[in-house]
């Protein structure tokens, strides 16, 4: 494993779209989650996207996404607008050197600072438990993806948040099992 260096966080840029498309592949191993991060954009539910980028070009990616939260009420369903973290990856040659580490705390601090109740994600546990996600917070909330791994980090608490709740992804996730 080469050791990142120094590295920065910013915002994407248009130019940025081909390098990610890569480095996600690489990242996973296959085309599917870059196929994924371009249908999110056209679904126009991307909320913001980060990158990292050392002196040798991009090294890391995430994207944050709107989901919908359906309830059923006495006067029919309704449905919240809340946060995903919908993906994130590191080129493979310089993963555990702290680039997720940083592109996460970045991208949390930015929902803290919009004020997003509560941020979810369905991803691995042991990694997205350091930032404050946990099985725990989205207990009261369904989707499709049951199970340990999906998780939520709560931002700013609101009294709704007990109601819990099924929450959707943006439509291109539904090709997922
Ligand atoms: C998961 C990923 C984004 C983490 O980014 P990173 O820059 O490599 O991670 P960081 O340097 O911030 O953190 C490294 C730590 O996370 C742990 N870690 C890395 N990937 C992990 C995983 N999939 N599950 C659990 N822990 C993991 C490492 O063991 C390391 O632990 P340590 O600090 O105790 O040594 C990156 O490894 C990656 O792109 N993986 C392939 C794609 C992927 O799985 N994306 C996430 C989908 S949910």
């Amino acid at each position: 494993m080469a050791g990142a260096g120094d590295f920065g966080v910013r915002d994407l840029e248009p130019g940025d779209h081909d390098p990610v498309q890569s480095l996600v592949a690489a990242a996973f191993a296959q085309a599917d989650e870059a196929e994924l991060v371009e249908a999110v954009r056209r679904s126009g539910d991307v909320l913001f996207e980060l990158v990292a980028e050392t002196a040798q070009g991009l090294a890391g990616h995430i994207l944050f996404c709107r989901g919908r939260i359906e309830t059923e009420t006495s006067s029919g369903d309704r449905f919240r607008e809340t946060a995903i973290l919908g993906e994130m990856a590191v080129a493979p040659d310089q993963q555990n050197s702290g680039i997720g580490a940083a592109l996460l705390h970045a991208g949390l601090t930015r929902l803290d600072d919009r004020a997003e109740a509560i941020t979810f994600v369905v991803g691995h546990p042991d990694y997205y438990g350091r930032f404050g996600f946990t099985a725990d917070a989205a207990k009261p909330f369904s989707c499709k993806w049951q199970g340990p791994a999906f998780m939520a980090r709560i931002g700013e608490p609101q009294d709704w948040m007990s109601e819990g709740g099924f929450l959707h992804f943006p439509e291109p996730y539904d090709r997922f099992e």
